[in-house]
């Protein structure tokens, strides 16, 4: 029988308990699988093993919005977007949403306090009775890339309500004067259905100040922004997100209630977004540190972009779905990856050796040199002689000089 060999340490390793000797288990069997063309049997296999990951990840349960939190006509999709009457351009893109949206990953208390805001928004009432208003306006700041705009989608469907999505450059109009019209339209529009306003890239706004010939122009956009979203304080729930925080109108700034800095990733939930955007490459948990040692300082959006780029290589060069394949995959590509990555990285790129000697010598990463082993797919002996070599330590001067 094919693969009895693996099927036997599977049952094995299941039977002692062992979750990380299984899951290696199972990527060998899944790697012999597809390599001898059962596709259909690893995918289904693959189904199986994301199961625990994916639970956490997806299908958040849905929180049932209280009455009085949104009110007006339910959106449909065949209703059109309000437009710019000069140009003809819409004012907004509706979304509805999907139903197996991923919850955004971030750091422990940013994604307390949007469950809080959700409870809040589900238990209307019981705040009223102890005379307190629920939070209706939340501003989401931070760098580009951090997940603000993911992050007011996956509000939207845990609440099961549409998106109105307007981008501010979209509503300042070339046709001076108009642009205080399309923002009151827009409002207008979103009052009167139950949605979420979501005012994305506000930043835009301050580009204007920039041109003293529109000062007049600034005064009146931001005065009527500052209008409507108070007119829209009874109506329904506003989001709004800009990259740059400080050049934001404090006045306009001080009309959000809630205020959430959504910065890069921190050291865990790097390594959850690296699980995650691998899928369906189930990496060990000792090469998501490694990835991760090297993607310190990532915005989600670049830890996106690099795992992709991982999945590519490993795709077109035939490199196993494990530890080693994906060592040397991502070797390979930061060394096409420009110079400002940080030290570790560019010590991959530049001598896997000096690398692993690197790990083997930081008790902060905690890496045993066993996982080390499995992770990069040197041999024990070698990976001490490197740690004790400090390989790395000529490099770094180089790296630092
Ligand atoms: N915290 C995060 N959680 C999950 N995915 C993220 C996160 N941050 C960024 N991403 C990924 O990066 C992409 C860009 O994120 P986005 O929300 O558009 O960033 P921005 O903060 O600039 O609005 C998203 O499509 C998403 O896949
Ligand atoms: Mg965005």
């Amino acid at each position: 029988m094919e693969h009895f060999a693996v099927i036997q340490s599977i049952v094995r390793a299941a039977r002692s308990g062992d979750r990380r000797a299984l899951d290696r288990q199972v990527a060998r069997l899944l790697e012999r699988l597809e390599k001898d063309g059962s596709v259909k049997e690893a995918a289904a296999l693959r189904r199986l093993g994301g199961l625990d990951a994916e639970v956490q990840d997806l299908a958040p349960s849905r929180v049932e919005v209280s009455r009085a939190m949104v009110s007006g006509e339910a959106l449909s999709r065949d209703v059109n977007p309000p437009i710019d009457r000069e140009t003809g351009a819409q004012l907004c893109t509706i979304d509805f949403g999907s139903a197996d949206l991923a919850v955004p990953i971030y750091s422990e208390m940013i994604g307390e306090t949007i469950e809080g805001l959700l409870r809040e928004w589900s238990n209307e009432e019981a705040l009223r009775r102890v005379g307190v208003e629920p939070t209706r306006s939340l501003l989401l700041y931070g760098p580009p890339g951090s997940g603000k705009t993911v992050t007011a989608h996956y509000i939207a469907a845990r609440l099961q309500l549409p998106l109105v999505t307007a981008r501010i450059d979209g509503l300042i109009s070339s046709f001076l004067g108009t642009t205080a019209r399309n923002i009151a339209n827009l409002f207008d529009f979103a009052n009167r259905y139950a949605c979420i306003l979501l005012l994305d890239e506000f930043d835009a706004l301050a580009k204007l100040r920039d041109d003293a010939q529109e000062i007049g122009e600034i005064k009146r956009v931001v005065n009527s922004l500052l209008q409507n979203l108070d007119r829209r304080r009874e109506r329904g729930i506003t989001i709004a997100i800009t990259n740059h925080d400080r050049l934001l109108d404090p006045a306009v700034w001080r009309r959000f209630e809630a205020q959430v800095h959504i910065g890069e990733p921190g050291a865990a939930a790097r390594e959850r977004m690296i699980t995650r955007f691998l899928q369906p490459i189930q990496a060990e948990p000792s090469t998501v540190r490694i990835i991760s040692y090297c993607l310190a300082d990532s915005s989600g959006a670049d830890i996106e972009r690099l795992c992709a780029t991982l999945k590519r290589h490993i795709a077109l060069n035939g490199e196993a779905h494990d530890g080693p394949g994906l060592f040397r995959s991502l070797g390979a590509i930061l060394a096409r990856a420009p110079a400002q990555a940080g030290i570790p990285a560019r010590m991959l790129a530049a001598d896997p050796e000096a690398f692993v000697s690197l790990i083997a010598n930081d008790v902060d990463l905690g890496l045993k040199q066993t996982e080390i082993g499995e992770a990069t797919g040197y041999g024990q002996s070698r990976i001490s002689d490197l740690k004790r070599s400090r390989k790395h330590a000529g490099l770094l001067e180089q790296i630092h000089g």
